[in-house]
């Protein structure tokens, strides 16, 4: 691969190979996709909220003993990343109810869960990324047992920094989406080491503010809810830790 080439563009990011073969340039577009991508749009300037963002955030977990592919952020549309095979799946873990689980269940949305519930997805547009369970991912032999303990553990002490994170920002985390990969060495190969790969954005995890519990994420672009710019621009205030502006 050519340092500068673009070798994988999905719905709302770009990797550019680097002259280092075992580290990859992230660029975050403004594209927006919703229910497997049969809704698409522009959300402007959201790639650069998602890179600061996801930036800020992988930093803030890396400092928490979370390992990661985030090397350092580049400009306002890229971050350097360590090369990762990405595993198949899904992670999901929900603190209150809301979206597919809502839906799965008939149930109605925000209810606090204690405990947060675990789900594994299978990765798959095409299928529209089913909820399985471990014997799956076993039986296709996509992770081990072993790997899958590393996983669910991870994204267990994720879940307990982010709500920290966000509950001192006045924000409730009410899901997320997470991707984890294998690194991948020098010679191409795919380690045994797992790390937290993707984003960490409005796009992949659901927010409300406390109290008036606003939805402060891709919600408002899949249910047209509008200001949908101006709630990614928010996270990115809260996160970055500037004042927040005056109630109205
Ligand atoms: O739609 P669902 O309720 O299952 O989504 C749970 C969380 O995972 C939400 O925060 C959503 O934004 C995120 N998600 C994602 N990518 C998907 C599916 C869900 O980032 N393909």
């Amino acid at each position: 691969m050519q340092p500068g080439e673009k070798f994988y563009e999905g719905k709302a990011k770009i990797l550019y190979a680097t002259e280092d073969p075992t580290l990859v340039i992230q660029y975050f577009k403004d594209d927006a996709t919703a229910f497997n991508a049969q809704k698409r749009g522009t959300i402007i300037d959201k790639g650069i909220c998602n890179n600061r963002i996801s930036s800020a955030l992988f930093a803030y977990l890396e400092g928490r003993g979370v390992r990661t592919h985030f090397v350092r952020q580049l400009d306002e549309r890229s971050m350097l990343v360590k090369r990762l095979t990405i595993v198949p799946l899904e992670v999901t873990i929900r603190n209150i109810t809301a979206g597919g689980m809502a839906k799965l269940l008939g149930i109605e949305e925000g209810i606090a869960l204690k405990p947060p519930v675990f789900e594994w997805h299978y990765k798959s547009d095409a299928l529209g990324d089913p909820l399985i369970n471990d014997d799956h991912i076993l039986a296709m032999g996509w992770a081990s047992a072993e790997e899958l303990a590393h996983i669910r553990a991870e994204s267990f002490k994720i879940n307990e920094a982010l709500k920290a994170f966000f509950n001192e920002r006045q924000l409730d985390l009410v899901d997320f989406k997470l991707e984890f990969g294998r690194v991948v060495t020098a010679s191409g190969k795919p380690s045994a080491q797992i790390v937290l790969g993707d984003e960490i954005s409005p796009d992949t995890m659901r927010l409300w503010e406390h109290g008036t519990r606003r939805k402060l994420d891709k919600d408002r672009f899949r249910r047209d809810l509008g200001s949908v710019e101006e709630a990614y621009q928010e996270v990115l205030r809260r996160v970055l830790g500037q004042p927040l502006p005056a109630p109205r």
